[in-house]
């Protein structure tokens, strides 16, 4: 992107902006931990694949062909951003679908009484999944807990769960709720000493800074294209050789290979290429166009975090000085994501801010997100608490918006403890 309109810290937020025709329709988005906007280029990788000729993968007519070439250049593009091994790049339909897919496939090598290790910070995509697995095959299941005061998971928190019978531990990379990014190459090295396997739910993760799966230590690691500028489908990854000692069910007719195997059914090509569209997009957000993609997607990653990271805290040093705004997201390693609520506004006052927010044009929305053992935990039951998170195209002008209709709201509610019930609004 252009050198014109580049912030102090060389990242042009204009001109990223400029790519996203959905934000011409004037809201601020801070629903980026839901699903991000898209830019120009994945839509138009998206048409573009299906109105060209196209078949069923294989290498005989030229149809065919594109579709193959649309598989591995994608395989390529996720290895690139995940530093993994494109060999064992799978897709699906999404992060749940791949997760319990593969919670049936590892299940049926483990014995009663083995274990595996959840976490209550997580998205219940990599909590579920693994309970049900592991009732099916009489395995245990043991819970990690977070601390909600401060919001971390430690090390300690999953250690003290393993044992000689844990078969895999289960973690977030980053809380869809609370930003929390526990320490996950150091639960990851507690867990491989038990000799178990680590599945690391990188969905929140993977929009807000440079992931290295290796480093990480995930054997395996899901994540979803949606979340960071792509389209809605889902990736796992792992390593081929792994993924060579797994037999999940397949059809008899489909490719025994690897990582074919995982793959239920025909790709969605089109979304594939916007995929490879949206890392593409990531690798040039911010960096020089000399170096290799995985270079550039690191050194662009790096800029967003960093310009995340500079309007969390301008947001949330606005929210310092609004009276009962409680941030909840206090970990010390977190991504930009905030979790709120309104201390002494009754019990609606979060669904009230969401829907006072929405009718500004600020799109901040409220609930559990499906993190729901972490949502109970913080005391927030089934209704959840007010989400704020940002992307790569969120601006100043954005937070300018957002603490504004916050102390709107503030002004129109009033405190619970002066009165019955907070005023309605609207
Ligand atoms: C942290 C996290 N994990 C898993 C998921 C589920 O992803 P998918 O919608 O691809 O199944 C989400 C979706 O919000 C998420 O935020």
């Amino acid at each position: 992107m252009g050198d014109a309109g580049r912030s102090e810290s060389g990242y042009d937020v204009g001109a990223v902006r400029a790519r996203f025709p959905a934000l011409r329709a004037g809201a601020a988005h801070f629903d980026g931990p839901g699903g991000s906007q898209v830019p120009d280029a994945v839509a138009d990788a998206v048409a573009a694949t299906l109105v060209s000729p196209l078949a069923n993968r294989g290498r005989v007519t030229a149809a065919e062909r594109a579709a193959d070439e649309i598989v591995l250049a994608a395989r390529a593009a996720m290895g690139d951003l995940l530093n993994a091994d494109p060999g064992g790049i799978v897709f699906g339909r999404s992060m749940t679908a791949l997760t319990f897919a593969m919670a049936r496939t590892l299940a049926a090598t483990w014995r009663p009484g083995d274990e595996v290790i959840v976490t209550r910070l997580d998205h219940d995509a990599n909590i579920r999944p693994w309970c049900l697995a592991a009732e099916e095959v009489g395995a245990v299941v043991r819970w990690a807990e977070f601390t909600p005061r401060t919001a971390e998971l430690t090390v300690a928190d999953v250690a003290q769960q393993l044992s000689s019978r844990t078969r895999l531990v289960a973690v977030t990379g980053a809380s869809n709720l609370l930003g929390t990014r526990p320490p996950v190459d150091l639960i990851a090295a507690a867990a491989h000493e038990r000799g178990a396997l680590v599945f690391v739910d990188g969905v929140h993760l993977t929009a807000h800074t440079p992931v290295d799966v290796a480093a990480l230590g995930a054997d395996l690691y899901a994540c979803s294209p949606y979340k960071f500028l792509g389209p809605h489908c889902g990736v796992l990854a792992a390593a081929p050789a792994l993924l060579e000692t797994l037999s999940p069910p397949k059809l008899l007719p489909s490719p025994d290979a690897v990582p074919e195997r995982f793959e239920l059914g025909t790709l969605p090509y089109e979304l594939l290429a916007g995929t490879t569209a949206a890392v593409d997009f990531l690798a040039g957000i911010a960096a020089p166009d000399a170096g290799t993609r995985r270079e550039r997607l690191t050194a662009s990653l790096a800029a967003v975090e960093r310009h995340e990271d500079r309007l969390r805290r301008r947001i949330e040093e606005g929210l310092a000085a609004l009276p009962d705004v409680v941030v909840h997201s206090r970990a010390a390693h977190r991504t930009p994501t905030l979790l709120l609520s309104f201390r002494g506004r009754g019990p609606d006052a979060c669904q009230d801010a969401y829907r006072f927010l929405a009718e500004r044009g600020v799109n901040a929305p409220a609930g559990t997100f499906y993190a729901l053992e972490a949502s109970r935990r913080l005391g927030f039951g089934t209704a959840g608490a007010l989400r704020v998170g940002l992307a790569p195209y969120t601006d100043d002008g954005d937070v300018d918006r957002l603490l504004d209709a916050l102390a709107a709201f503030l002004d129109g509610v009033r405190p619970r403890d002066e009165g019955d019930l907070p005023v309605s609004i609207g």
